[in-house]
């Protein structure tokens, strides 16, 4: 736990736009974080690249290799591929009870230029990182955030993040850890079931990205 009561974060493929993204959104709120990497030396590189953009009072983003990172964390975000994460999780240990892990994988792949969502057998990326650590408390969030948004500090974010879970308290910590990012509101989707339907949005942002010339994201309206 950091020294404001809230939870620590491994970024597991923290070296992506994902990760780099996340780990300066979270570290310039306070929240430390260990961005993890398959090489170490990547991790440091991406470091260092990130530490010229954070504000003097920054929380310390910590370079990392993958399992050091969840061995020092408490909560985990997953920011590899889907196509990774079999292989990955094999690989790791750590990832059982009372560990709280976040999916943001969205299965899809580009047919002649075009995003489309691909269908996992377990259901959705979500579901498959449950069958793969299903000890763990794992929760799909952050699917729709553009990486290209959360990497440049000065963007002002304006969006909603759904999350979905089966375990609330497991939820709860992550909704709390998406609020710490000014300009995200995370938003309960219940049932890590309704995770598909979550990772499936992104396709389609994609597509109004390329329509529009724009960066989107969601936002529900009525709550
Ligand atoms: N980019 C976005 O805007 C965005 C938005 C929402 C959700 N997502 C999801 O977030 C995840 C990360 O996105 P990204 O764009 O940051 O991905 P990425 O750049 O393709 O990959 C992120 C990191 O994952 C590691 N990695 C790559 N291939 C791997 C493999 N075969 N095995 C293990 N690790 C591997 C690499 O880190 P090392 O080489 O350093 O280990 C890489 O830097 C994806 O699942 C994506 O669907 C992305």
């Amino acid at each position: 736990m950091s020294a404001d009561g809230f939870a620590t974060v491994a970024l597991v493929g923290g070296t992506g736009p994902l990760g780099r993204g996340l780990a300066a959104r979270w570290a310039a709120a306070g929240v430390r974080v260990w961005l993890g990497s398959r090489d170490p030396v990547r991790a440091e590189e991406s470091v260092a690249k990130l530490r010229s953009s954070l504000p003097a009072d920054a929380a310390p983003i910590t370079p990392a290799g993958n399992q050091q990172a969840v061995d020092l964390a408490q909560l985990v975000v997953l920011a590899i591929p889907y196509e990774a994460l079999e292989a990955q999780l094999s690989g790791l240990t750590g990832l059982g009870a009372g560990r709280v892990v976040v999916s943001t994988a969205v299965p899809m792949e580009f047919r002649g230029g075009v995003p489309v969502a691909i269908h996992p057998e377990a259901g959705s990326a979500a579901q498959m990182v449950r069958s793969l650590c299903p000890e763990a408390s794992v929760v799909a969030a952050l699917h729709t955030v553009a990486a290209s948004q959360l990497l440049h500090l000065d963007r002002r974010l304006d969006e909603d993040v759904l999350l979905c879970g089966d375990d609330p308290s497991a939820a709860e910590q992550v909704a709390e850890l998406v609020a710490r990012i000014q300009g995200l509101r995370p938003v309960a989707a219940g049932a890590l079931a309704n995770a598909a339907a979550c990772e499936g949005i992104t396709p389609l942002l994609l597509t109004l990205n390329r329509l529009h010339r724009a960066t989107t994201g969601i936002r529900i309206t009525g709550i």
